[in-house]
C-alpha cells in the first residue's frame, strides 16, 4: 500500500447548485429552467426543479449531514430569481433563506464558497443572456447579494460553466432556453464574460479582500490521429469555443484571432465594445476547474444538425471502447485531468499567481434504490479515487491547486437527463430521506487524514 499526502491546508468539500437541489419553486419567480422543463421532450424523464430534493426546507439536515462527514468547504449557488423580484425589488423571505443557510455552514465551521451563477437565470429578463443589459443586472444582483451575506461568505464565483450557459444552451439547443442561432451563443458567452467583468469589479469596490472567481468547464478534445492535419484542425477549432474563448479574454483580455475568425458571419458585429475586454481580464483570485471527461474526435462530413461546436460542425467524437464509462455516458479519463491541470497551471493561472481550485468532479453511477439496502458504490469511489491521484501527481509536478470540491453532495436534478443520473455521495429515497452511500465514507475518510491509499500495484 503507498500513500498521497496532500499538502498541509489542502481544502475539501463537496458542491451543489440551487435548481439542482432546493425546490420550493412556488416561492420563487420562474427561471429560464423553469420553463425548459415545461417544453415536451425537453426533459428526459419529463421531470422538473419544483420540488428537487427540497433542500429549501432541508437545509438545516444537510449541513449537519456534511458536518457529519467533516466537510471543510460548501460550494451552492444562489436563484437570482428566489432573492429578487421581476420589479427588481428584493425578496426577504428569499433573502432569508441563504442568510440561514449561510448562519448554519458558519455555525457548523463549514466555509460557505457561493457561486452567484448556475444556470437558473430569471425568465423575465428580456433576451436572456442575448441582451447586454443582462450583464448589468447580473452585476447589480451580486452586489445586492454581497450587501446581505458578504459578511459571512468570503468566497464568491461569478458564473459556473459560461460554455453551457451559452454554446450548449443557445446553439446546442440541449439547455435552457433551448436555441439554436451560432450568432445566439457567440453573444450569450461575451454577455456572460462581460456580467462576469461587472460583476467583479463592483465585488472588488465592495470587499477588496474577498476571494473572486469564476468557474470554467474543460473537456479536452484529443485529435483520432495526431499526425492528421484535418483532425488537428477540428480538435484546434473545439478547444476555441470550449475552452479558449472563455480563458483568453480573463487572463489576456483578448478573444483568441482563430476562434472570431471561425465564427465568421455568426459573430455579431460590434459585440464587444471599448472597455469590455479590459473589465473582463479584471484580475481573479481563484480559477474553478470543472472536470468530468475528454474526447477523441476525428473530423468527418460537416453535420447540418445544431451543435453545440459552430465553429466544428465537422467534428466527430470516436469512441474509445477501451476506457470504462459513467452511467451518463462519459469516459473515465484521469491522465486528461493531470494534462489540464498541468497546461492550466502553466499557460494562465501559474503566470496571473493564482491557484487552481476543483470546483466540480465527479460520476453518475447507476445506483441501486436506497430501499433496497446500503449503496456500496465502489465505481464511484473507484473513479474519485483515480481522479484525486491526478489531482495528486499534477501538484507534484508543480500545478498549484488548493482545493477539492466533490459534484455532488448529493443526488439531484441532473438537467436534460432529469433524476435518472446519480452523482451524489448521498442518495435521497421516495420520502426524501438522506441516505449515506459508501462514498460518502470513504470520502470523510479522505478528508480527515487529507491521504489517499493506492494499493500496491500488480
Ligand atoms: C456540470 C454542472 C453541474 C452538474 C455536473 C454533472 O456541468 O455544472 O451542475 O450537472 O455537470
Amino acid at each position: 500500500m503507498s500513500i498521497l499526502q496532500f499538502p498541509p491546508g489542502f481544502r475539501w468539500g463537496t458542491a451543489t447548485s440551487s435548481f439542482q437541489i432546493e425546490g420550493a419553486a412556488e416561492l420563487r419567480a420562474d427561471s429560464i429552467w423553469d420553463e425548459f422543463c415545461r417544453v415536451p421532450g425537453a426533459i428526459a424523464d419529463g421531470s422538473d426543479g419544483r420540488v428537487a430534493v427540497d433542500h429549501y426546507h432541508r437545509y438545516a439536515e444537510d449541513v449537519a449531514l456534511m458536518a457529519s462527514l467533516g466537510m471543510d468547504t460548501y460550494r451552492f449557488s444562489v436563484s437570482w430569481p428566489r432573492v429578487l423580484r421581476p420589479d427588481g425589488s428584493a425578496d426577504p423571505a428569499g433573502m432569508g433563506f441563504y442568510d440561514a443557510l449561510v448562519d448554519a455552514l458558519c455555525a457548523a465551521g463549514i466555509r460557505p464558497w457561493l457561486t452567484l451563477y448556475h444556470w437558473d437565470l430569471p425568465a423575465w429578463l428580456p433576451g436572456g443572456w442575448t441582451n447586454r443589459a443582462t450583464a448589468e443586472a447580473f452585476a447589480d444582483y451580486a452586489l445586492r447579494l454581497h450587501g446581505v451575506l458578504g459578511d459571512r461568505v468570503r468566497v464568491w464565483t461569478t458564473l459556473n460553466e459560461p460554455w453551457c450557459a451559452s454554446f450548449l444552451s443557445y446553439a446546442g439547443g440541449h439547455h435552457a432556453p433551448g436555441h439554436t442561432d451560432p450568432a445566439e451563443a457567440y453573444a450569450a458567452a461575451h454577455h456572460l464574460l462581460l456580467g462576469h467583468g461587472l460583476a467583479i469589479r463592483a465585488l472588488r469596490a465592495a470587499d477588496p479582500d474577498a476571494t473572486l472567481g469564476l468557474t470554467l468547464n474543460f473537456t479536452p478534445a484529443y485529435p483520432a490521429d495526431p499526425d492528421d492535419a484535418a483532425d488537428a484542425d477540428v480538435v484546434r477549432r473545439i478547444d476555441g469555443t470550449a475552452h479558449r474563448i472563455f480563458t483568453d479574454p480573463v487572463f489576456r483580455g483578448e478573444y483568441p484571432a482563430d476562434v472570431v475568425a471561425d465564427a465568421g458571419a455568426a459573430w455579431p458585429s460590434e459585440l464587444v465594445r471599448e472597455g469590455d475586454l479590459a473589465l473582463i481580464a479584471a484580475p481573479i483570485d481563484v480559477l474553478g476547474v470543472n472536470y468530468y471527461t475528454s474526447q477523441l474526435i476525428r473530423a468527418g462530413e460537416p453535420s447540418a444538425q445544431p451543435t453545440p461546436h459552430p465553429a466544428a460542425p465537422d467534428a466527430v467524437t470516436v469512441d474509445r471502447d477501451w476506457l470504462g464509462r459513467t452511467d451518463i455516458g462519459w469516459e473515465v479519463t484521469p491522465d486528461a485531468f493531470r494534462e489540464l491541470l498541468i497546461g492550466l497551471h502553466r499557460d494562465y493561472t501559474g503566470p496571473a499567481g493564482i491557484p487552481l481550485a476543483i470546483t466540480e468532479n465527479g460520476a453518475a453511477i447507476d445506483d441501486p434504490d436506497p430501499a433496497s439496502g446500503p449503496i456500496e458504490d465502489r465505481e464511484r469511489i473507484d473513479y474519485l479515487h483515480r481522479h484525486l491521484t491526478a489531482v495528486h501527481e499534477a501538484i507534484e509536478v508543480g500545478a498549484r491547486v488548493d482545493t477539492y470540491l466533490l459534484w455532488s453532495l448529493i443526488d439531484n436534478f441532473e438537467w436534460a437527463f432529469g433524476y435518472t443520473k446519480r452523482f451524489g455521495v448521498v442518495a435521497v429515497d421516495e420520502a426524501l430521506n438522506r441516505v449515506p452511500k459508501a462514498s460518502a465514507r470513504w470520502y470523510s475518510e479522505l478528508i480527515r487524514t487529507s491521504t489517499l491509499c493506492l494499493p500496491e500495484q500488480a
